[in-house]
């Protein structure tokens, strides 16, 4: 993918990472039309990018704000979408209220899949064009006390899959990237403290965005960030009894910090 003169629609764009992205996406060449809720910081955001970049406020999980970017991005003459909004809940499944749980799914899985559906004609209709979709490890690797997050990356990595293969005679290239934990707001203290006794590391958002901008440029389906998450990701594909087993391990110091 061609970043220089691209035109992005970069979701969660006033988050730890989206920051990152839009930093990075901007020195590539590329310019942005930013989205997230926050209509002071997004304009905090899209001032210190400077030049052309332009901002959309929306809340992703409502479907007026849906159509409302995706109109925003046609008028930007959009060719990559980057579905990066995300937000996390940790705690045991059982104890989680419904409408947490139903967030989590409607912000990581559902708005993505929308927003996409919404765009996907404009953007077949490019010369070239790109969907980006951010997952996790936890995609592939579900972990106790993150189950309905789990649920969601895992639904977002089948959708990223499902729709490069409808895709593949088209000029929109799909890529899913899935980083391992990252050092921004999205991780809450309780969080923190298991990474840390867990050895779990946390990457820079700079280093994390430059690899997701590594693999949009080559276009690479589906990347897995982080050893040995990668490992542990692609062993739970083909022995999730033996994950099942090393986890169950973890699961009292998991939920001694939920
Ligand atoms: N941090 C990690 O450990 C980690 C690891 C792997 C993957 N990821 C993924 O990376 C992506 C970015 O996360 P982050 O770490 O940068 O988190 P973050 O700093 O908490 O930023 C989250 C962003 O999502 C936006 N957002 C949340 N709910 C929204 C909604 N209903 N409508 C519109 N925008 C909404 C927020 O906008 P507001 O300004 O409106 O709040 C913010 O811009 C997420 O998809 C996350 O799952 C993160």
């Amino acid at each position: 993918m061609q970043l220089n003169n691209a035109r992005i629609l970069l979701t969660g764009a006033t988050g730890g990472l989206g920051q990152a992205l839009a930093r990075t996406l901007s020195a590539a060449g590329a310019t942005l039309l930013l989205a997230g809720r926050d209509p002071a910081r997004l304009a905090d955001c899209a001032n210190r990018l400077g030049g052309a970049t332009q901002s959309v406020s929306a809340d992703l999980t409502r479907q007026q704000d849906i159509e409302a970017v995706a109109a925003a991005a046609r008028d930007f003459d959009v060719n990559v979408l980057i579905n990066n909004a995300g937000i996390n809940a940790f705690g045991l499944y059982e104890r989680q209220d419904w409408p947490a749980i139903q967030q989590v799914i409607a912000t990581n899985l559902l708005a993505p899949m929308q927003l996409t559906h919404a765009l996907l004609p404009w953007l077949k209709s490019r010369e070239q064009a790109a969907i980006v979709n951010i997952g996790s490890t936890f995609g592939s690797l579900p972990f106790p006390g993150f189950t309905a997050y789990s649920s969601a990356k895992a639904g977002l990595r089948g959708f990223s899959q499902g729709l490069r293969r409808e895709l593949a005679d088209s000029p929109v290239e799909v890529v899913h990237v899935a980083p391992r934990a990252i050092a921004t707001a999205l991780n809450n203290d309780a969080v923190n403290a298991l990474n840390l006794e867990l050895g779990s590391h946390a990457d820079a958002p700079d280093a994390v965005a430059r690899q997701i901008v590594a693999a949009l440029r080559a276009g690479r389906g589906e990347r897995h960030f982080g050893f040995p998450e990668r490992l542990f990701a692609w062993l739970n594909g083909v022995a999730p009894a033996l994950i099942d087993q090393a986890l169950k391990s973890k699961l009292a110091i998991v939920k001694r910090h939920v």
